[in-house]
């Protein structure tokens, strides 16, 4: 799995590490009002229900028959692989008089229909509505009206991802631009296993948690008690694509490592990789693991985190305590993020500040916020695009 920007990257982070190119950016501030404004809550859900996200590993539902239901932005989904081998994912709400159909949360096997607890009306593993208690009462609701309505779904990277609203058919190669044959070729497409997993609500909004991963500012103090010690201080390598950005944290060990010999897997082991897919969803790759997780507002000052690790099959035979004992390293480091998520949400509320101020190494932060801005813009302008990544 070698990559052609390996080499490249590894000589930009040896370069930064002596001082002699850090990348920096501009300074920038950022209004309060981004994370506190209930307006702005609902007009970002809006414009965020129109781009994908991810929803869970890709091998819960890799046979026919598998299925697992979810919410996302405030829109109940279920994931189902047809009989046909077709992975599709629907609004997880009855054509009869709206209720959910699947219990949210719940996931299982070999299911061949589901069936509305409330009158029982009964789809298919395809969506297709199958059956329906007096049949004769509907006659101006033929059955092939009454589908599931179905919603554009992707399986990249050992994870499910879902556009949480109908419409015509999403540009998936789009979307994921020139990352899909770099993130293809870390190997997770194949049947991955994803031996743990996390889900729960953020007392914050969703763009402070995300923020904490665009910059690393905050490592050697924020992290002080956990990671700090292995990464330089406040050193990023940053590039975009479109919309998304790959973050390159070099560690200490980097300047020991045998420079004649670079590839992406040692790159992998000497600095963290990261991915951030436009609008919510990060992949930390970890040379023998993915952590994900994406980030979803759910108020002005809440945010639904899921968050998955992710095992390709060449490395599934390693003990259950190398992929435990990684998670709790990541979560240890995450959690400090979150908390102080939690921390900073309650002190813009208190109005000290008008802005957050970003510093120049925080410049991965700003270009974030402001694509934000720009998708939230162009959804009251009607000039969004479904090409998030062009350019
Ligand atoms: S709401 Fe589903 S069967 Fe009536
Ligand atoms: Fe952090």
């Amino acid at each position: 799995m070698d990559h052609p920007d390996a080499r490249t990257l590894w000589q930009g982070a040896l370069r930064a590490i002596s001082g002699i190119e850090p990348q920096r950016g501009e300074p920038a501030t950022s209004p309060v009002a981004r994370y506190l404004d209930p307006q702005r809550h609902e007009r970002e859900r809006r414009a965020l229900r129109r781009l994908p996200h991810a929803v869970g590993p890709a091998a819960r539902v890799a046979a026919a028959g598998d299925w697992f239901a979810t919410a996302l932005l405030g829109v109940p989904v279920l994931l189902s692989r047809g009989d046909d081998a077709v992975l599709r994912a629907f609004i997880n709400v009855c054509r009869h008089r709206g209720a959910i159909v699947a219990a949210e949360g719940e996931c299982g096997r070999g299911r061949s229909r589901f069936v509305c607890p409330y009158h029982s009306w009964t789809y298919d593993c395809r969506g297709a509505l199958t059956g329906r208690p007096h049949e004769g009462d509907f006659p101006d609701l033929p059955r092939n009206a009454a589908s599931l309505v179905e919603l554009p779904v992707a399986e990249r990277c050992g994870l499910v991802w879902v556009v949480p609203e109908a419409g015509p058919a999403f540009d998936w190669d789009g979307y994921f631009g020139p990352l899909a044959a770099e993130i293809d070729r870390l190997g997770y497409d194949a049947a991955v296993a994803s031996p743990h997993e996390r889900r729960f609500v953020q007392p914050s909004n969703w763009k402070l948690v995300l923020d904490a991963n665009l910059e690393s500012y905050h490592f050697q103090y924020a992290h002080r008690a956990t990671i700090a010690h292995l990464f330089h201080d406040n050193l990023v390598q940053q590039a975009s694509f479109g919309r998304h950005q790959r973050i390159v944290l070099p560690k200490r060990s980097l300047a020991e490592a045998p420079a004649d010999a670079v590839s992406w897997e040692l790159l992998g082991r000497h600095s963290n990789v990261i991915y951030f897919f436009f609008p919510s969803t990060f992949l930390l790759w970890e040379g023998d693991h993915v952590n994900g997780f994406s980030v979803t507002p759910e108020g002005p000052a809440a945010s639904a985190c899921a968050s998955w690790m992710l095992v390709p099959a060449g490395h599934a035979k390693r003990a259950a305590e190398h992929w435990s004992r990684n998670w709790k390293i990541f979560w240890d480091a995450i959690d400090e993020d979150f908390a102080l998520a939690a921390s900073m949400q309650r002190g813009l509320d208190s109005g000290a500040n008008r802005v957050l101020n970003f510093g120049r190494n925080e410049f991965a932060c700003d270009l974030f916020e402001r694509e934000i801005d720009a998708l939230v813009e162009a959804e009251a302008t009607g000039g969004w695009s479904s090409r998030p990544t062009a350019g």
